[in-house]
């Protein structure tokens, strides 16, 4: 099997997928004034035209006051954004690929170098009211996503964002109904995200929703301690209607508690049962925060790890960035066993949208 079990189509409902890979959500920051141009329809539809099983995009921003850290984040609201991102579903679909928006708010991550457009006000808690307009607003962009054709969506409720912000007892202090000690008490605000959004894309559009234990804030922050925990967090949220779990670590292969190999992913799909994609150093010979402090990182072409626990069964899709970033045809390459012409991964290609 090996790497063959990567080009295994994936069907969940009515999604059919015609692989395992899946592209990773990469900010890119150059959608000028929020909108995605056609420069960035061409960036996604050339990796779906070189069979990206399924992309995912760059986060994109929710109609909040302050729910982007950058000027040229895209927002998923409004005619001229969601204009732009129809013309980058169209695109993807006429070259036969499938896609998602990852639906985001930075929570309390802004800073005044980051964002000098407005006169920045320290974060603040937030009120019900901003926390009802904030769940409704999650759901209008849900919809928007569905009505424009995208064939699924993907919350982000990982890495130390607003959603995750909730999560994690070092920065959810609240003494009300979206606070407290236990980690289903503080997923309240993330179950009603979800809940809104069902409401609003009804039973058949896939929901994916994303993960981690990490923050960017802290590498070694955790959320579940235990897999008892993990339970606490991933059903109610399984119940609320999230379809599929997209697990984030910065390495694959790493367990996610001591006594099994099992990864993140792994564990997910124990416990809730849900398909689940892994993510991390995919193809990569280090980890992504490298990408940051502007370092390359080079190429791995040996997939047996990965392999190995897909064909176990321990998660059903992989999530491919920065390889993915750096070589539009890097699925392509894997498929056709042209490993020798696997690229290194460049910082600089950051700047580039190719
Ligand atoms: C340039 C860049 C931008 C990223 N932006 C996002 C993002 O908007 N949303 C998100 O969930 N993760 C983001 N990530 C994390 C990636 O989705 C992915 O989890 C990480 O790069 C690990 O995968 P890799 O080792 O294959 O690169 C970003 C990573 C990179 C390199």
């Amino acid at each position: 099997m090996s790497i063959q079990s990567l080009f295994k189509p994936f069907t969940y409902r009515n999604l059919e997928l015609k692989n395992r890979i899946v592209m990773a959500p990469m900010t890119r920051a150059q959608s000028d004034k929020g909108v995605p141009t056609q420069q960035i329809a061409d960036y996604y539809a050339r990796r779906a035209g070189a069979e990206v099983g399924l992309i995912l995009s760059e986060g994109t921003v929710i109609d909040r006051p302050a729910s982007k850290n950058i000027q040229n984040i895209p927002d998923f609201y409004g005619t001229d954004a969601l204009n732009g991102w129809k013309n980058v579903i169209d695109a993807v679909h006429e070259n036969g690929g499938k896609m998602g928006p990852q639906i985001w708010h930075v929570g309390d991550t802004r800073s005044s170098e980051d964002y000098p457009l407005v006169e920045m006000e320290k974060a603040s808690t937030m009120t019900l009211e901003d926390i009802k307009d904030t769940i409704t607003k999650f759901a209008e962009s849900a919809k928007a996503a569905k009505d424009l054709g995208f064939d699924v969506l993907e919350i982000h409720g990982a890495h130390g964002y607003l959603i995750d912000q909730f999560f994690w007892e070092g920065t959810n202090t609240r003494t009300d109904e979206y606070g407290g000690k236990t980690i289903s008490e503080r997923s309240r605000f993330a179950v009603d995200v979800v809940k809104a959004i069902r409401a609003a894309v009804g039973e058949d559009f896939t929901i994916i929703l994303r993960l981690s234990q990490w923050k960017q804030q802290d590498y070694t922050a955790r959320i579940a301690n235990t897999p008892e925990e993990m339970e606490e967090w991933l059903l109610p949220l399984r119940d609320a209607g999230v379809d599929i779990f997209h697990c984030s670590q910065r390495r694959f292969w790493e367990e996610e508690f001591e006594g099994s190999d099992l990864n993140f992913a792994g564990w997910a799909k124990k416990i809730t049962g849900q398909p689940t994609i892994t993510v991390g150093s995919v193809g990569l010979d280090g980890d992504f925060m490298k990408a940051f402090a502007g370092e390359g990182t080079e190429k791995k072409t040996d997939f047996t790890e990965l392999t190995r626990r897909l064909e176990r069964g321990d998660f059903d899709l992989v999530a491919v960035g920065r390889a993915i970033l750096q070589d539009p045809e890097w699925v392509l390459k894997i498929k056709d066993n042209k490993t020798d012409e696997l690229e290194n991964f460049s910082a600089e290609s950051l700047a580039v949208l190719y």
